[in-house]
This record gives structure tokens, sequence and C-alpha cells, in this order.
């Protein structure tokens, strides 16, 4: 092995993808300079404080600012000067008509290129279009910095919750790139992990990423398709998984079923890459599929909670909701099935209060006019049912048995298959699932 070479990296756009990025390749000892924006999210980060909730991420962030390689500022000029690799993680929001806003990328290459005074590596991370690095970004670099400079498309697998393991334990690096330097250089700075390392060319890169969300989410879409059919033949979805999930071509990983995929990626991947494949000519229906199926699973828990109540309107019913991130270990609510569910019941006239573990600061402004509970409990107090919209390991924990005292009645609607429905029959509960049938 190659002695491990230290470099000096800027990362343009500290979210999730650019902070995680960033610190863990100070962790692995290179100079990083994150830049963003947003000066209160700076101020915050330049203490060691993390603007978001990530397991391991606020000891990593601590511990490379105190030992020197990790800083964070506003100025992208001087990153752009002082590194030798600027990697690129800024947003790729979805634009209308499910397109791919491309304008911080281009925004982020001007700025690149109007700093540029030597040659320098451009990679980019974020999550765009095919064709973005070797057309977009190199035409704008070359329209300002007529010197010679570099290019890789470098995706990013992380998921949020688990993202400074993801990051530091990956499945495989992938690394788009034609050239020979760039290839020594990442290859170096990804010495670190052992895993195998995809070389392929920019766009293979930028397609892999895609390709990857929109099977994830094909196959959360197709396990919740399985679970609605459980409802209607009597069988359960966790005993399907289990079988057909040993086969080692199917897996079982993925295949919880619940409320629906959510959270800043899958919706607006999987719509920006059906959308490109329209552009391109192509119908691709399986993903049309995924998302109409999506669409639907979270309209079928809203019909279980009317069920409940046949004949009678939800005005003078009291919902608890257990849950508002968009999946568990997360303060993110972008997207969150649980957020629309909750809206969705509240049109419906009825009574809502909610407890989330992390998410409650995020949800304040989506949820107006709700009551925000301070524990669990307070949230079952007098409520006609409870939703588990959110699968927190620490519902799981709760004391069910006060709950099933504190409830009007004993009623859960879980979202997300997170109990045990034969412990929650045996305590007394009416419990319903996602295509549990036990
Ligand atoms: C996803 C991908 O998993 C990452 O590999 C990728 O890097 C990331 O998007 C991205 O593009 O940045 P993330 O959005 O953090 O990561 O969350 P996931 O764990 O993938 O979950 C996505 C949604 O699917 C959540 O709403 C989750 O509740 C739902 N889901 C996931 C299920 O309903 N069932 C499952 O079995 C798994």
């Amino acid at each position: 092995m190659t002695k491990n070479q230290k470099n000096k990296i800027a990362i343009v756009g500290a979210g999730y993808v650019g902070l995680i990025t960033g610190a863990c390749f100070a962790e692995w000892g290179n100079e990083v300079i994150c830049i963003d924006k947003d000066k209160d999210k700076i101020e915050k980060l330049k203490k060691g404080i993390s603007p978001i909730y990530e397991p391991g991420l606020a000891e990593i962030l601590q511990k490379n600012i105190r030992q020197g390689r990790l800083f964070f500022g506003q100025d992208l000029g001087q990153a752009v000067k002082k590194s030798e690799i600027i990697f690129i993680c800024v947003g790729t929001p979805s634009a209308r008509g499910g397109k791919v806003d491309i304008s911080f990328i281009k925004e982020a290459a001007q700025e690149i290129a109007r700093n540029m005074a030597i040659s320098k590596i451009i990679v980019t991370k974020s999550t765009v279009p095919l064709g973005t690095a070797r057309n977009l970004v190199a035409k704008i670099i070359s329209e300002t910095w007529k010197g010679s400079f570099e290019l890789a498309s470098n995706p990013e697998f992380l998921r949020e919750g688990t993202a400074v393991f993801d990051f530091l334990n990956p499945d495989r690096v992938v690394i788009g790139t034609d050239s020979q330097n760039v290839k020594r250089i990442l290859l170096n700075l990804y010495q670190k992990v052992k895993c195998p390392k995809i070389i392929t060319t920019p766009e293979n890169a930028e397609m892999i990423k895609y390709a990857a969300n929109a099977f994830l989410a094909m196959k959360v879409s197709f396990i919740n398709e399985i679970a609605n059919l459980c409802e209607g033949v009597k069988a359960d979805v966790k005993e399907i998984v289990r079988g057909i999930g040993l086969d080692k071509r199917i897996g079982s990983q993925f295949f919880k079923a619940g409320l629906g995929w959510g959270g800043s990626c899958f919706p607006k991947d999987v719509k920006g890459f059906y959308q490109l494949s329209k552009d391109n000519g192509y119908n691709f229906r399986l993903l049309r599929a995924t998302i109409e199926v999506n669409n639907e699973q979270k309209k079928r828990i809203i019909e279980k909670i009317k069920n409940l109540f046949p004949g009678q309107k939800l005005g003078n019913k009291t919902i608890g909701v257990l849950g508002l991130a968009f999946k568990g270990n997360t303060d993110d609510i972008r997207e969150s099935p649980a957020i629309e569910i909750t809206k969705k019941l509240q049109k419906l006239g009825a009574n809502i209060k909610v407890y989330d573990p992390k998410a409650m600061p995020n949800a304040q402004k989506a949820l107006p006019k709700i009551k925000f509970a301070k524990t669990p409990y307070e949230v079952a107090e007098d409520a006609d049912l409870l939703v588990i919209a959110t699968e927190w390991e620490e519902f799981k924990k709760l004391n069910w048995k006060k709950i099933k005292n504190l409830l009007k009645k004993p009623i859960i609607v879980d979202g997300r298959n997170l109990l045990n429905p034969i412990k929650m029959k045996k305590l007394g509960f009416y419990y319903i699932g996602v295509g549990r049938n036990i």
C-alpha cells in the first residue's frame, strides 16, 4: 500500500453530505475547510456545534477542529486558493415538474473558476444529472479559467441517521474520472476504507447514484404493495420478508413496509431520474409506478384511521401521533410521511397531539396549531387512538401498559410495524399494522 498522502481539501456546501464528508476527510488526517453561505450555520460549526442531529458527528467535528485540521468559513475564494481538491456538495433540489435544479452547482462552479490561479481537482459529490461534471461544470470553469484543471464525479451513498458510520464504512466508493492523476489522488484519499473502489467515467458515476436510489425506493414500494396485498389475503408481510429475504439474490434489507419513503433524497432523486429519462426519450415505467405506489401508501393509513370510526367524522376525535421525522434517528422532516399524514388528519378536523424525540424544533413551522407534547405519555392521554409514524427505537421501550391506561380507547395504528402485534394484543390493544395479520 502506498503511503497515505494528506490533502488540502475544500468542501463547498456544509449540508448533510458536505459536512459529513468534510468531517470524515479531516478525521483521516487531511486539512479541510467547509464553506457555506449560511452565516449562522458557519458560526455554530466553528464552535463545534452540529446544526443537525446525526449520531457521532458532533464528536468528530470537535475533535478535528481542536486538532487544527477542520475549518469553516464563508469565503469560497480563499478556500479555493488554499486547496488542491474542491468537492462540490451543494443541494440539488427539485425544480418545477420534477426536474433537478442545478443552479447551486452552476453558482459553485462559477465561483470556483473566478478564484482559480493554478490547476485544481474539482469533484462533484452532489447528486446531479448525467453529464453535469463533464459538460456543465467543465464548461463553466473553462469559460473563466483558461488554465488546466481536472474533474471527477464521486457520488455519496450515506444515509441520514447513520451518516458518519456509512461514510467511514461504505459498501463501495465510486470515482468517475478520465484522469489517471485524479484516480491516483482520490484512491489515496479513500485509502482508509476497505471496500471495492469503482473507477469509471463521470457519466457512469452520476448514473450509479440515481440508479441506486431508484432501486432502493422501488424495493420499498414493492414491499409496501406486498404488505397491502397481505392485508387482503390474511398473510403477514414480516413472514414474507423472512422467506424471500434469505434468497441471496433478493436480500432482506430495505424491506420494511410502512408509510412510504420520504426524506431529502428519494423523493427528489426518483422524480428527477424519471424526468431525466423522459427528457432522453425513455419512459421509465417502473419509476413512475414506484412514485405512484408511494403516494398511495400515505393515503392508505388515513383510510385505515377513518374506517376505525365508521359513519363518524374525525372532528371530535383526538389523535396522538408518535414521530415526525422522515425516519428514525434523525431530526430531518423533509418530505416526511409523518408530517404529511399529520397535516391530513388535521385537515379532516381531528384534534392532534404529537411527539418526536428530535424533530419537534424542525416541525414547529410545518405544523402550526398542533399541540407538541413533552412526552409520548402526554400524547396518549385521553386520545382516541395512537399513530406510530416514525420508527424511533425509543418508542418500542415505552411503558405500553401505562399508555393503554392513558388512552381513551386502546387503539394503535402502527404505520411502521415497530411494535410486536402479539404483545400489544395481549396488553389489550386493538392493533393495526401494515400488512400484519397475526
Ligand atoms: C438514502 C439512501 O439510502 C442513501 O444511500 C443515499 O446516500 C441518500 O438517500 C442520498 O441520496 O443522499 P436516506 O434518505 O438518508 O438515504 O434514508 P434511507 O434510510 O434510505 O430511507 C429513505 C426512506 O425510505 C425513509 O423514509 C425510510 O423510512 C424509508 N424506508 C427505508 C422504508 O420505508 N423501508 C425500508 O425498508 C427502508
